[in-house]
């Protein structure tokens, strides 16, 4: 059985609105409702758990009955493992994704899940195009060669990412590959589709709706 897990449970308090930013409407639907979308879609995945936050819980069951929702926790990570410990015991993979990042493809979801029968983890990320620099004490140029940008969905085999979560102590990842040993897992990075953005801040709103507008996507 393959799982998507949907994580809306954040505040979104660098967007600054009163309610989440996947809440608010891009286009006439909410943002969260562009990723239910392309995962229900999928002919890959079986059922899909939205880890929504708690004033929403109800809203969303009330729209989405074939969905299971529960509420979330206070940090990605911890919403991130509520919702595994939801999947059903036949769960075989997952894919988790950020409600915050509408513009994920159905395709995209089923290449991820494909290369799950070969790898035990999967990961839509790119390499970064600008100069980063690390400032801890000094600063530091690093070799952009080396780095990438990862983004969601990220699959995994179930029993894999749930270990990870129940062995990792580290607490405030902002994803879920970065709780495996790379060492000791395989994975694949699958490049992303355009324009996978997360909406993070007001500009980035500003910006799906050009990319909308440009597409044409209203009616997907
Ligand atoms: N998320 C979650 N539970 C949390 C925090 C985040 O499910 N306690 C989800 C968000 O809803 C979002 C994704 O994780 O879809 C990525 O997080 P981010 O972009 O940081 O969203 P927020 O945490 O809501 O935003 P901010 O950090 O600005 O408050
Ligand atoms: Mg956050």
């Amino acid at each position: 059985m393959n799982i998507g897990l949907i994580l809306a449970a954040g505040s979104g308090n660098r967007f600054g609105e009163k309610i989440p930013k996947q809440f608010s409407l891009l286009n006439d639907k909410m943002l969260i409702d562009y990723s239910i979308q392309k995962f229900s879609n999928s002919k890959f995945i079986d059922k899909i758990i939205i880890v929504a936050h708690k004033e929403w819980v109800s809203k969303l069951k009330h729209k989405y009955k074939v969905c299971k929702i529960i509420a979330g926790g206070k940090t990605r990570r911890e919403s991130s493992f509520l919702g595994l410990k939801n999947c059903p015991n036949k769960t075989k993979n997952v894919l988790i994704h950020d409600s915050a990042r509408p513009f994920i493809t159905t395709d995209k979801i089923d290449e991820c899940i494909s290369n799950l029968d070969y790898f035990d983890s999967v990961l839509v990320s790119k390499k970064v195009t600008n100069t980063i620099i690390r400032i801890k004490q000094k600063v530091e140029v690093l070799n952009r060669n080396f780095l990438y940008s990862n983004q969601t969905p990220q699959g995994f085999r179930f029993k894999i990412i749930m270990d990870a979560h129940k062995t990792n102590n580290k607490k405030d990842l902002t994803d879920d590959f970065s709780l495996l040993d790379s060492n000791k897992t395989t994975f694949k990075i699958i490049s992303p589709p355009p324009n996978n953005i997360k909406i993070t801040s007001q500009e980035d709103l500003v910006l799906a709706n050009a990319i909308i507008e440009k597409n044409n996507e209203s009616n997907i």
